[in-house]
């Protein structure tokens, strides 16, 4: 599995607490976050990379995690270079999964990504998505908490997110 864009490992960290262990790899830009991620996630192999050109083989992965990745990138070439090559180091029958939002939360630094221009990146494939809660790091608190019936977890929270599970045709 790739994470491309992995940062600090937040998301993978809490999807390998879920699944248990499995092969990963992270690339990121930002040495000092991959770092972090490098130091959290045993096993699993690092490297500082721009997710516009990767060096991995065609076909190298069974799964590529875009997690609130293409967001972060406003440019749409760059967008667009980074889905080529998801797609070229995805082997055959793998799949991406897709995470992110369609509402710009504020941040200067991002530019949300909505699921129709998903679809427009990833044209030809098959994309199952789904509308999902943003504050994933409140909704693990609440669990944590062990209080999941609490005021906040009855509060109409707008689903700004959305998951995908990507595939080729
Ligand atoms: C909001 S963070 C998400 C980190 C991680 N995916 C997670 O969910 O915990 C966005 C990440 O995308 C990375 N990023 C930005 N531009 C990138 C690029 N061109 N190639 C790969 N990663 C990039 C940033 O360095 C940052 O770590």
């Amino acid at each position: 599995m790739l994470d491309l864009g992995c940062g600090a490992g937040d998301s993978l960290a809490t999807l390998l607490a879920a699944s248990g262990p499995a092969c990963v790899t992270g690339v990121d830009p930002d040495a000092t976050r991959l770092a972090v991620a490098a130091d959290r996630i045993r096993p699993g192999t690092f490297f500082v990379a721009d997710g516009s050109a990767l060096a991995f083989a065609d076909g190298a992965f069974d799964v590529v995690l875009l997690f609130t990745v293409l967001s972060s990138v406003a440019d749409d070439a760059q967008r667009r270079a980074i889905v080529a090559e998801t797609r070229r180091v995805l082997r055959p029958g793998g799949g991406v999964l897709l995470y992110d939002f369609g509402v710009n939360p504020g941040g200067s630094e991002t530019r949300g990504l909505s699921e129709r221009q998903a679809r427009i990146l990833f044209d030809g494939c098959a994309i199952e998505s789904r509308r999902v809660t943003p504050l994933p790091a409140l909704a693990r608190r609440l669990a944590r908490s062990g209080r999941p019936r609490t005021w906040l977890s009855r509060l109409p929270v707008p689903r700004t997110h959305h998951l995908s599970w990507i595939t080729a045709r």
